[in-house]
Formats: C-alpha cells, sequence, structure tokens
C-alpha cells in the first residue's frame, strides 16, 4: 500500500481521551490530515479483559490501517498497556506505530523525580505495564500506582466540576508524598486543571500530549513522512462505534470546529 507524507494519522481510543493527543498532533503538526476512531460503544477499556481489548483494538487498527494511514497512534493507555505487543507484531511491518506510554517512561523528565504516583484504569493498573518500564528506565524511582475507575467513564459522559472534585479529593488523598503525577488514562488530561487546584502546584503532572506528540513528529520526519505543507486543506474525521454520543460531539467541536467530519461506524461491520 503506498503511503505519503500526505496520508493520514490514524488515531483510537475507546472515547474522547485521545481527542487531547489529536488536539496536540493539530498544534505541532498543523498540516497533517488524521482520522480519529473511539470506540465509544466498549468504552470503558478499563473494565474490558485483555483478550477483548487485544480483538477490538486490532478490528479499529485493521479499520485504520484499511483507510491508508501512514501511522497508529494508541492514544489510550489501557490499550497501550494490553494489546501493544499484539498490535506491533501485526502491523509494524505495514505502518509506523506509536503509544502513550513508551514516550513518558523513557523521557529524561523522570530523572528529576523521586516518588511518583500513577492513577489509571483497573486494566492499566493491572498489566503492570508502567511499572515494569519505569523499573527498566529509572531505578531510583519510587512508584506507587493505583486504579481510579470512576473517573473515565464520568469524563466520558461530560462531567460536573463538583462531582470530579470529590473523586479527585477522595482518590489523590492516597498520595501524600509523591513529587510528580503520571495522568496515565488520557481521559484524565481532560483533568489536568482540577489536579493542579487539588495539589497546588506541588507536584508536578508531566505534560504527556506534548511529549507524546514531539515523539511522533520526530519519528515522521525522520521516515520522511512529515507533511510539511499541504497542497488542499483537509478536515478531520471522527469515527464512533455507537450512536453519536452528545458530549463526543461537542468535545470535537469545540477543538476541531465546524467542518470536522463526525461519522458513526458500527464495529460488527466490519
Ligand atoms: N482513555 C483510555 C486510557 O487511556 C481508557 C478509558 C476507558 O475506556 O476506560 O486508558
Amino acid at each position: 500500500m503506498k503511503i505519503s507524507r500526505l496520508s493520514p494519522i490514524g488515531i483510537f481510543d475507546s472515547g474522547i481521551g485521545g481527542l487531547i493527543i489529536a488536539k496536540e498532533i493539530k498544534i505541532q503538526m498543523p498540516n497533517e490530515y488524521f482520522i480519529y476512531f473511539g470506540d465509544t460503544k466498549n468504552m470503558p477499556y478499563g473494565e474490558k479483559s485483555k483478550n477483548f481489548i487485544i480483538k477490538n483494538s486490532i478490528k479499529i487498527a485493521s479499520f485504520l490501517y484499511k483507510k491508508k494511514c501512514k501511522a497508529l497512534v494508541i492514544a489510550c493507555n489501557s490499550i497501550s498497556s494490553n494489546a501493544l505487543d499484539v498490535i506491533y507484531k501485526k502491523f509494524h511491518k505495514k505502518i509506523l506505530i506509536f503509544n502513550v506510554i513508551d514516550p513518558i517512561v523513557k523521557n529524561k523528565i523522570l530523572f528529576s523525580s523521586k516518588k511518583i504516583g500513577i492513577i489509571a484504569t483497573p486494566a492499566t493498573i493491572r498489566s503492570n505495564f508502567y511499572i515494569k518500564k519505569i523499573k527498566k528506565y529509572h531505578h531510583h524511582l519510587d512508584v506507587i500506582q493505583i486504579s481510579t475507575p470512576l473517573l473515565a467513564p464520568i469524563i466520558e459522559k461530560g462531567f460536573e466540576i463538583k462531582k470530579i472534585n470529590f473523586l479527585i479529593k477522595n482518590y489523590l488523598n492516597y498520595f501524600k508524598s509523591i513529587d510528580t503525577l503520571l495522568l496515565a488514562c488520557t481521559h484524565y488530561l481532560f483533568l489536568k486543571q482540577q489536579i493542579e487546584n487539588f495539589y497546588h502546584g506541588q507536584v508536578h503532572l508531566i505534560d504527556i500530549q506534548k511529549i507524546v506528540v514531539e515523539e511522533i513528529k520526530k519519528k515522521l520526519n525522520e521516515k520522511k513522512l512529515l507533511c510539511l505543507h499541504s497542497p488542499y486543506k483537509k478536515f478531520p474525521i471522527f469515527y464512533t462505534s455507537s450512536y453519536l454520543p452528545t458530549f463526543f460531539e461537542k468535545k470535537v467541536r469545540i477543538i476541531f470546529g465546524k467542518k470536522a467530519l463526525i461519522k458513526t461506524h458500527v464495529f460488527n461491520l466490519f
């Protein structure tokens, strides 16, 4: 399959979390055209088994591959931590593959931390992926992780600030003495401001989307696949696997404007 600098980037998540990564792609690589898939029918992935996550993410990856994408961005920690090796095996000879965990755990930004807290979905915590990787690259780091299962589904539906602040307080009270917190679920990136308020700026929150997209840009450039200028303006396409959820649409419109195309793709049909 012929791919070029003008081919789209395929981005996927269970829902709105990956929109933060897509937004950062728009900021750092404004000429890139992308296709997004949110598996809203099966959200939350954090509650699903490893097998389920593998099966479904392979379907989505194949769907995006058939759309002639030049790269796949797994914009979901639950998928990255449970299905990365399977997706990689199946696609790495055909297409570039990026995930939201490797650029973070390998980053020198962690050198200056001593004690790091990780909040993530049950599926990500259960995989132990972060602990294994952080221990490999940063022996000095003390790591504590907890699963915060109520957050992603609430964020997906459009959260009330009061309710979310209550949850944040309850979950983060567990982390008293950390110096850095890793929001290890892309949905949580929508809560950055609330979490910063909770810690009064005393705990460092890593700029996940920035680091992940810098890595994507660097690799695309190395492979001569970075789109430096586009002869025509193409608006991104957003697929959801269930009848279009209102909050998803609202977020897409706020971030990407009126011209972004939103479509429903029923999962069982491909
Ligand atoms: N955004 C996803 C993640 O980064 C998962 C949310 C969910 O579906 O549970 O893990």
